[in-house]
């Protein structure tokens, strides 16, 4: 089969929507092949697979949640964690099973394990059954990689570009809510994250484009979209814009529901913390990593803030945007980390109340500069720490949400519940989970929800129709 010439394609557009003009050259070969695909990791990961989607379905491949019926399997892969590397171990061991009773299925391995070169090469030498290795920065290669696969061509399967692209298509997981990307990589170099090697250099899309592209999911009929980056408001200081001005511009287009993460205190504006409060569409909720409550682990962690300093900021939200949330990440069991400094971070929980947390042990990224650090805290007395702070965490996110008891929310439902076909989910303006009594009919609105219960991680809701409880 005649290829079509990508190179040429991709030069003349730097979008990705050559490639899928092109697709009647592809669909000989791919249509109606299977795939395969699974995600680990962060919102960033979510997405991406969204643009994966999208990649393999203008090729004519179907999805399918059965890995034993795929043609093609995609792993989209997480790095941040050695917990995270480990689960796509195992489950390559089951790629590989497969591949024996089936040697034409393709194995794609694509994410942040495939940004790492260590982990690359451990994957070119042990995996060898993988097809193909494909990174971060170059996904819009996928489709020309598979096609040369299937095709038995050589090929490289490794590039690099720091090009931002614009346009790319999705196959979103949802029609009421669409992640947003408005930049992507990371300049801040925290010690223990793998990110800024796996995401590079931060690279902001275009203000318009991101515009357009919300105004276009509004027209679609989307009710929210949320702003993703790894470190959102240093979004523009590459291309002469600024983050508050960016939010502004989404605020006007008037899309019902803004969201935005993930936030670094250090880069956290006044201008920030006006435009939230201005605009009513933009919701009351900051994810506002903290990572450690001591001074000393702060710096070590090159965090850029002090306790202080992130508590003022913290104040000054509180004190500015009405019935602020305020949800964070914090890491346990840092190189050199004492037991002082562990009650420096329990304080520091005590005094900002977080809505909610996510927790983490730390762990070793090879090639980072903590993974170099001497660590003696012995595993034990990690997990101890794990398990006070989640004790402590667990109490506010459930004090947090024992306040809006009785109360009347409105929440976006987003489909069934999964855990009772019989009820809707949805989440309120602070990003709280809602489990709804309420029809099916009301999945994609904005609703009314009176909350009749509170636990640490949900609230329970009866759907409230015009003033009625249905
Ligand atoms: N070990 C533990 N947690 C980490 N995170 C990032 N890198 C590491 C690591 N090496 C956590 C941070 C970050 C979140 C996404 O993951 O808390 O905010
Ligand atoms: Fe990693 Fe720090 Fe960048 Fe967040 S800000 S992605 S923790 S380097």
């Amino acid at each position: 089969m005649h290829l079509p010439d990508l190179e040429i394609a991709k030069k003349r557009n730097k979008s990705d929507n050559k490639y899928i003009e092109l697709k009647e050259n592809y669909e000989p070969v791919l249509k109606g092949k299977k795939y395969f695909l699974r995600t680990y990791g962060c919102q960033m990961n979510v997405h991406d697979s969204e643009a994966i989607r999208n990649y393999l379905e203008a090729l004519g491949l179907e999805n399918t949640s059965d890995v034993n019926n795929a043609d093609v399997i995609v792993l989209n892969t997480c790095a941040i964690r050695e917990n995270a590397k480990d689960k796509v171990t195992g489950f390559l061991g089951k790629c590989h099973y497969l591949k024996k009773h089936n040697p034409n299925l393709k194995i794609v391995i694509a994410g942040c394990m495939s940004e790492q070169p260590d982990v690359v090469n451990e994957i070119m030498k042990k995996h060898q059954y993988i097809d193909i290795v494909i990174g971060t920065h170059n996904l819009y290669d996928l489709p020309k990689l598979l096609i040369e696969k299937f095709q038995k061509q050589v090929i490289e399967v490794y590039s690099e570009s720091d090009e931002v692209i614009e346009g790319i298509n999705y196959t979103r997981d949802s029609k009421y809510t669409a992640w947003v990307n408005i930049m992507y990589g990371c300049d801040k170099f925290c010690t223990y994250c793998i990110v800024p090697y796996t995401r590079g250099k931060e690279r902001s899309r275009k203000l318009e484009s991101i515009v357009d592209e919300v105004i276009k999911l509004k027209n679609e009929g989307y009710k929210e979209v949320t702003l993703l980056g790894q470190n959102v408001n240093a979004y523009g200081h590459d291309i002469g814009e600024t983050f508050s001005h960016l939010l502004e511009c989404v605020a006007k287009t008037g899309i019902e529901r803004i969201r935005f993460v993930t936030s670094h205190p250090w880069n956290f504006t006044d201008e920030m913390i006006d435009v939230i409060s201005k605009y009513k569409n933009v919701m009351p909720y900051i994810h506002l990593p903290i990572q450690s409550g001591s001074n000393k682990i702060l710096k070590r962690m090159n965090r850029r803030y002090t306790k202080e300093e992130y508590f003022e900021l913290f104040t000054k939200m509180k004190e500015r945007i009405p019935n602020v949330a305020i949800t964070t990440d914090i890491i346990v069991g840092f190189p050199s980390e004492t037991e002082e400094d562990f009650k420096d971070t329990l304080e520091m929980v005590k005094k900002c109340e977080f809505d909610g947390a996510y927790t983490f042990i730390f762990s070793k990224r090879e090639g980072t500069p903590a993974a170099r650090m001497e660590d003696h805290t012995p595993m034990k007395v990690k997990e101890e720490r794990l398990q006070k702070l989640n004790e402590l965490v667990n109490f506010y996110s459930h004090a947090s949400n024992q306040k809006l008891l009785g109360k009347e929310v409105e929440v976006l439902i987003l489909g069934e519940s999964e855990k009772d076909n019989n009820k809707v989910y949805g989440y309120t303006d602070t990003m709280k989970l809602v489990n709804v009594n309420g029809p099916k009919s009301i999945i994609g609105e904005i609703v009314s929800v009176k909350i009749t219960d509170a636990k640490s991680f949900s609230l329970d809701g009866d759907y409230v129709k015009e003033g009625v409880l249905s």
